[in-house]
């Protein structure tokens, strides 16, 4: 019998490129999404590309905090697992609104859980952040190091990481594993799906992509006097799909007996500079991106990428695509969807 999934934050960036994943796979999915980041369109496109198993996707516009509501999802079909995106995710925001961010991501995570509990459904995969290294002393990061917030968002997985280990020491039945991601990047490879922020991007692709297609006139490099190869900080940028497929890993894991509460980090193991990034894109797309050489951000690390050798050796994934392949999807998915799911006149 087929797997049921329930996809917290299903209609965003991550959740949907997973959603797809998991139809092709032939896992039953139910998406819950207040949409408060994201657009319905994104969740049509999936069962479009998702072909056939198109109709194993049902969607629930529900906020996590809606316990009652949340109850009515659990009680309609018996979950086997949750993956659970949902939350707020902008750092400057952040540190502006930190009781927004408290409340939607630690009040929503903790009613899931209860929710979960009662439904005797207690199998769980995270969305942690590699945030929680802060500025790490060494690189590649592993599992092991000592962890720190230096926003409120970064305090959310913080917390919600350790609500997970609390719930684990207090029931063994359940399984739980912690994804750590790097930097998401990139798109489906036919370019109908792919990241839609709202507002002015904060990071750094989805910026590119707005200058690429004439939305934004130059991107700005925050910081060009780190101690890296060209001055610029270096990230470990992951494709989405290649993201998405750990998910699929982890939900095998599950499967297994005893795996207890389990972090892992999702990266390709490879540093790569703003710089290096910016040059592969404008390969990729054949654009020019008008460079603003500025300060370093504030908060922001150095140089930060995975160590892999974990996730290799006990989810048996590693990622498969590299920055080309990475621009050259963000570019497919740019340059036929300039407006992302929008049109001209509702972004900004
Ligand atoms: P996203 O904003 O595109 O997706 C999050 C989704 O959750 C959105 O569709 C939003 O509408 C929904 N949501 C938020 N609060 C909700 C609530 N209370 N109830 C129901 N739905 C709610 O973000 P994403 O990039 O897809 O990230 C997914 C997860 O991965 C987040 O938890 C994020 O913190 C984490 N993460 C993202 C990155 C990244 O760079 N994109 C890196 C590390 C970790
Ligand atoms: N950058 C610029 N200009 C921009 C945006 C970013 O130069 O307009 C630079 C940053 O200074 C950094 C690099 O590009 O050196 C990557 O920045 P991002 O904002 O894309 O990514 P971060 O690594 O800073 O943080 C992101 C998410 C965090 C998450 C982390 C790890 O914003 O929430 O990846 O997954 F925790």
């Amino acid at each position: 019998m087929a797997y049921n999934i329930l996809v917290t934050g299903g209609a965003g960036y991550i959740g949907s490129h997973t959603v797809l994943q998991l139809l092709l796979g032939g896992y039953n999915t139910v998406v819950v999404d207040n949409l408060d980041n994201a657009s319905d369109i994104a969740l049509e496109r999936v069962k479009e590309l998702a072909g056939d198993f198109g109709k194993n996707l049902v969607f629930h516009q529900v906020d996590l905090r809606d316990k009652p509501a949340l109850e009515n999802v659990f009680a309609e079909t018996k979950f086997d697992a949750v993956i659970h995106f949902a939350g707020l995710k902008a750092v400057g925001e952040s540190v502006q609104k930190p009781l927004l961010y408290f409340n939607n991501n630690l009040i929503g995570t903790i009613t899931l859980l209860e929710v979960m509990a009662a439904h005797g459904c207690k199998q769980l995969v995270f969305s942690s952040s590699a945030t929680v290294y802060g500025w790490p002393k060494e690189v590649p990061c592993t599992e092991e190091f000592p962890l720190s917030a230096a926003n409120p968002y970064g305090r959310t997985k913080l917390f919600i990481e350790e609500i997970c280990h609390d719930i684990y020491r207090s029931d063994s039945e359940w399984k739980i594993i912690l994804l750590r991601y790097f930097n998401p990047v990139g798109a489906h490879p036919s370019g109908y799906i792919g990241e839609d922020p709202r507002g002015i991007p904060n990071n750094l692709m989805p910026y590119v992509q707005q200058v690429a297609v004439g939305r934004r006139p130059h991107l700005t490099v925050f910081g060009t006097d780190y101690s890296t190869k060209d001055g610029t900080g270096v990230r470990d940028y992951i494709h989405v799909v290649d993201l998405a497929d750990g998910h699929i890993a982890a939900l095998r894991k599950l499967s297994e007996a005893n795996i207890g509460c389990e972090v892992y980090n999702l990266g390709t193991g490879k540093g790569t500079s703003v710089l290096e990034m910016v040059a592969a894109f404008e390969k990729a797309s054949g654009k020019k991106i008008p460079l603003v050489m500025a300060d370093r951000r504030p908060g922001d690390a150095e140089t930060v990428y995975a160590a892999t050798e974990k996730a290799e050796r006990e989810l048996s994934w590693k990622a498969n695509y590299g920055v080309d392949e990475m621009c050259r999807d963000q570019w497919n998915w740019a340059s036929k969807n300039p407006y992302g799911y929008g049109s001209p006149d509702c972004t900004n």
